[in-house]
């Protein structure tokens, strides 16, 4: 099974509007790879002008959360609905910080992944253990239970469109990123767990990325390995220069 690596910068909450826009114009072409899908998570606020700034290109808009309810009285939420009525590609779910700062739980997460589906976004999940638990031997343990919840009530052909981030939470924004040999172990692990929840046939399907201090001198081990199908990035995709070469590692 040929799958398209996935580049997936996530900016969490940096750049303004016009940040956003001249950012996407340094970008065309240079992060344009035929065979590299690549895509920008910006805060909800830059994602109207990056639709706009995007079009005509091949790069993907991504938001960074959302609600799993269409509508309702749930001040400072944004809805499927409206990133579904912005043209938002792809939508980060289950961050590690959106766990821990916002009380993000499996539960919440696998109806969001629900939600997203409904108005046509694909989620991005993502999963890892903190420090203690890795140090514990609890990483797969850890990995298992989140994507479990994730996949839960998905039939066998929402599943293969789901984009899984393994993130191992003490890599990221630490500069201590995980091994790719160590990426491998537990990504190999997260696919086999997709196909006992379904068949070989979703599990080959679905691109899973490593995320944790990846950088353009990097990328390409971690590509090197079977499983590993892409990186979401967060501090090394805020540079133009930065992103490309991410972008290029990636083929
Ligand atoms: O979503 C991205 C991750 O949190 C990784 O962030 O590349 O700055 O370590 P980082």
């Amino acid at each position: 099974m040929t799958r398209t690596p996935i580049i997936a910068g996530n900016w969490k909450m940096f750049k303004t509007v016009s940040e956003a826009t001249a950012f996407v114009n340094e970008i065309k072409g240079g992060a344009e790879v035929a065979g590299v899908e690549s895509v920008v998570c910006a805060p909800y606020t830059c994602l109207p002008a990056l639709v706009e700034a995007v079009k005509g290109t091949s790069i993907k808009v991504g938001a960074q959360n959302m609600h799993w309810e269409e509508n309702g009285a749930f001040t400072g939420e944004i809805s499927g609905l409206m990133l579904q009525d912005l043209g938002v590609h792809y939508v980060i779910i289950g961050h590690s910080e959106r766990r821990a700062y916002y009380a993000e739980t499996d539960e919440t997460v696998n109806k969001k992944v629900h939600a997203a589906f409904k108005y046509g976004v694909t989620p991005i999940v993502c999963v890892g253990e903190k420090l203690e638990e890795r140090e514990a031997g609890q990483t797969k343990d850890v990995c298992k239970v989140q994507t479990e919840a994730a996949f839960a009530g998905l039939s066998a052909e929402l599943a293969k469109q789901v984009v899984v981030a393994y993130e191992p939470i003490w890599a990221i924004g630490t500069g201590k990123s995980s091994t790719a040999a160590d990426a491998q172990d537990v990504i190999g692990y997260i696919r086999s767990l997709i196909a006992a929840l379904y068949d070989s046939s979703v599990a080959d399907a679905v691109r899973i990325q490593y995320g944790g201090s990846v950088k353009p001198n990097n990328v390409t081990e971690y590509m090197g390995e079977q499983d590993i199908d892409g990186a979401l990035v967060g501090g090394a995709s805020l540079e133009p220069a930065s992103y490309i070469a991410l972008v290029q590692g990636a083929k």
